[in-house]
């Protein structure tokens, strides 16, 4: 990788719009091409003159790409496609080697390829790009989602012998087996160990800090927020998590309740939850999943920095598309 002393420092830039593992592990390609990783952030702009408006704002998409565990260092508001001037920026200023790319086509609204200048001065690399998820398809799944619920709830509106027909075939108990849209998308481990390894890990091992993420399996979301969630799956959503520069380990498939068990074996010196959580009517029949930790006195409130939520994502999204 090193020429001499030099570093090799890689480029690569996106929209990032719904930060999933596609991204990640495209970041993640990019950075083992090189030394050092400079990601560009697609401004807002661009982004609705080449491909429509972005469902993350500049600000929003900017802290998820800073997050993961990758990124060294990031460009704001960057041009979508690679013009002369900023490839000259690129090589003078910022001292990049490559510019790197997924290995699809991405065109400009008049055909040509973005990437053609790179590509023609020999500055040009690619990665794979992962199959199975991308911002659209997150879209896709939130519609799909919040048109299945609307379904569910407007069943009164049917006779009764099409409620009772309706009953038999759409049972409507949370839980339920996984239907459709949800990707089976599955890990391999050796994935997950590209995932797990970065140089934050080591930092925060040396500080004496250790960051244990609990994920809830499938059927527990399913049960909190009803059965056409959750939208990713728990091997989708670890390795989301497993991206983040801050997290040194997850607990694939956590129990609702941190027990007592959980506590000694994971040697937890505290549990903490943020003050900001998406509101669920099937948190009332349910324990307080913090018991434990409170009654030890290790439960600790952490203040959200922003509201955002799935919810409020979701919600954006179905606000800007005639789904009723
Ligand atoms: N990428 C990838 N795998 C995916 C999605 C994206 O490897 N499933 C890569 C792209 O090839 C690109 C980088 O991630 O190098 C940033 O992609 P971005 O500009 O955000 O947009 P898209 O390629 O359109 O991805 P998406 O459809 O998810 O928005």
């Amino acid at each position: 990788k090193t020429r001499g002393k030099k570093p090799v420092r890689v480029y690569m830039d996106g929209c990032f719009d719904l930060m999933h593992y596609g991204h990640a592990n495209a970041l993640r390609q990019a950075k083992a091409l090189g030394d050092e990783l400079v990601v560009g952030v697609v401004s807002d702009e661009e982004i609705v003159a080449n491909k429509g408006p972005p469902v993350l704002s500049m600000e929003e998409r900017l802290a998820l790409v800073s997050g993961l565990k990758w990124v060294d260092e990031v460009i704001v508001k960057a041009p979508y496609a690679i013009t002369e001037e900023f490839m000259n920026q690129l090589f003078n200023k910022h001292k990049i080697d490559y510019i790197i790319h997924g290995d699809d086509p991405c065109l400009l609204p008049d055909g040509t390829d973005a990437y053609a200048l790179a590509k023609k001065v020999g500055r040009y690399k690619q990665i794979k790009r992962t199959e199975g998820v991308s911002s659209t398809d997150i879209v896709g799944r939130i519609l799909a989602s919040a048109k299945a619920v609307k379904v569910l709830e407007d069943g009164f509106i049917l006779s009764d012998t099409e409620k009772s027909n309706n009953a038999k075939e759409i049972p409507v108990q949370a839980g339920q087996a996984k239907v459709g849209y949800v990707s089976q998308f599955l890990p391999t481990s050796r994935r997950i160990v590209q995932f797990s390894n970065g140089k934050i890990l080591k930092t925060a091992r040396q500080l004496g800090e250790f960051l244990l993420v609990g994920i809830y399996s499938d059927q527990t979301v399913s049960e909190l927020r009803g059965s056409h969630f959750p939208l990713m799956n728990l091997h989708e959503r670890s390795l989301s998590v497993l991206s983040c520069r801050y997290v040194d380990e997850v607990i694939i498939g956590a129990p609702w309740e941190v027990t007592n068990d959980m506590i000694k074996t994971f040697n937890i010196s505290f549990v903490v939850h943020g003050t900001v959580a998406e509101s669920s009517s099937a948190l009332n029949g349910k324990s307080d999943p913090y018991a434990v930790p409170k009654s030890m006195g290790i439960f600790r409130v952490l203040e959200s920095p922003k509201t955002i939520t799935t919810s409020s994502v979701a919600q954006r999204i179905i606000a800007n598309h005639e789904i009723y």
